[in-house]
């Protein structure tokens, strides 16, 4: 059977995080904003060398930016930082696909260990979104590292075939997913950072919350046939991850209808509570994402704010969206350039078995915010 295609880029990606490992070397000298993101761009982490099953353990220790439990969590198996840092990495790059065409792109700083700079200092919908996506990520990238059998607690999700039996002419069998066990890590993980007893803990939790609430919710179930050929007398079904855009798209319409909430507390009964700041609407679910600031405009430069603004920003003249240039420009106007681009072009097949093109130069306008 062929590796699905979301695995094979996981695989790759994994690779890619293993060699960026590689040339790490310690110490690490921390700053206390610093936090476990910083896994996500192992590039950015000055020193801690070789991981390897011997030494890990003292790279746990090491990286100052984790928080006791996260150190604790991190010793469980070596493939644990590098499952954590891909999880991170799944969730910038998402984060960065998805803002790709807004004022506010998910710009993330290698240089500072403040990766989202302090844009994260507003509660604002883009950090629930930051929040959500990379719990979301976490409990992803852990759950594949348990499919693939990188650590013995925690496997392919074998359950299933004991719960109640399918209707129709399938059955449980295969790898499913062990969605159960890279939630639980990702509660465990990304959550002791938060305070339960604060405003802003709350909101982070909950926005932890529906990040792996989204993967939960949009698991598969995947089919293969077995049988004479072309019978299908016997389907074998397995629960598998969504491919992690499906997340990030459905985390993008929950930022569109995030809530805002502020904290409602009964002393007596010692509750807090996150409630709408407006009254008639519905209090959030779990699964919405909640915020406690509007948003900065992130127009104009601010490096209070670590916001980069839009100035040099590429829009579309034609689209009516965020990315159009009126939005994008925020109303400064824009400039358009002409550049020469070459592309392969009037490809033909040669018998036998060959394509060859021509190159060509296009002119191809390019709008610039002022
Ligand atoms: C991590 O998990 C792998 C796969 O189950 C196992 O071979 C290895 O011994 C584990 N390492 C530790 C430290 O438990
Ligand atoms: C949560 O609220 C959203 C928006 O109001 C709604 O679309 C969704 O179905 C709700 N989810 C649950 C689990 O109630
Ligand atoms: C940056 O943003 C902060 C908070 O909104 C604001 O108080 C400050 O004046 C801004 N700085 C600049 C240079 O615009
Ligand atoms: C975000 O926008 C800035 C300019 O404001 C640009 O320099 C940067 O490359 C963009 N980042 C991404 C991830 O697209
Ligand atoms: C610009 O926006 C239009 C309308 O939304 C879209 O059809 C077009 O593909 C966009 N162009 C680029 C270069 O993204």
């Amino acid at each position: 059977m062929a590796l699905p295609t979301g695995q094979c880029d996981l695989h790759l990606r994994l690779r890619a995080l293993a060699l960026a490992f590689l040339v790490l070397t310690l110490p690490y000298h921390s700053s206390v904003e610093a936090s476990w993101w910083m896994l996500g761009l192992p590039n950015s982490i000055p020193g801690a060398n070789e991981v390897t099953p011997m030494n890990y353990k003292e790279v746990c220790k090491t990286m100052h930016f984790l928080n006791e439990r996260q150190k604790e969590l991190c010793v469980i198996n070596e493939s644990i930082l590098m499952s954590v840092g891909m999880g991170a990495k799944l969730g910038i790059d998402e984060c960065q696909h998805q803002f790709r065409m807004s004022r506010w792109n998910c710009t993330t700083n290698r240089d500072t260990s403040m990766i989202f700079g302090n844009v994260l200092a507003i509660s604002s919908r883009e950090k629930a979104f930051i929040y959500a996506v990379s719990a979301a990520g976490v409990a992803y990238a852990i759950t594949k590292s348990c499919s693939r059998g990188d650590m013995n607690e925690c496997n392919c999700d074998y359950r299933m075939r004991e719960r109640r039996q399918p209707k129709g002419n399938w059955q449980w069998g295969g790898c499913s997913d062990d969605f159960q066990y890279g939630e639980k890590f990702s509660r465990d993980f990304v959550d002791s950072k938060e305070n339960a007893e604060d405003v802003e803990g709350l909101v982070n939790l909950h926005n932890n919350e529906a990040g792996r609430r989204t993967v939960r919710s949009r698991m598969l179930r995947v089919c293969k046939c077995h049988g004479m050929s072309g019978s299908c007398s016997l389907k074998v079904c397995w629960r598998k991850l969504p491919p992690f855009r499906t997340v990030g798209d459905a985390l993008l319409a929950r930022f569109e209808g995030a809530s805002h909430v502020k904290l409602i507390e009964r002393k007596r009964k010692r509750v807090k509570k996150l409630r709408p700041v407006h009254k008639d609407m519905k209090p959030p679910n779990r699964t919405e994402l909640v915020f406690l600031e509007e948003s900065p405009d992130y127009c104009e430069r601010n490096d209070t704010l670590g916001v980069m603004g839009t100035r040099g920003r590429q829009c579309n003249r034609t689209s009516m969206g965020m990315d159009g240039c009126r939005l994008l420009c925020c109303g400064r106007g824009y400039q358009t350039k002409v550049r020469e681009v070459e592309e392969k072009c009037q490809c033909r097949f040669v018998w036998c078995c060959s394509v060859e093109c021509e190159k060509c130069r296009y002119k191809r306008e390019e709008h610039i915010c002022n």
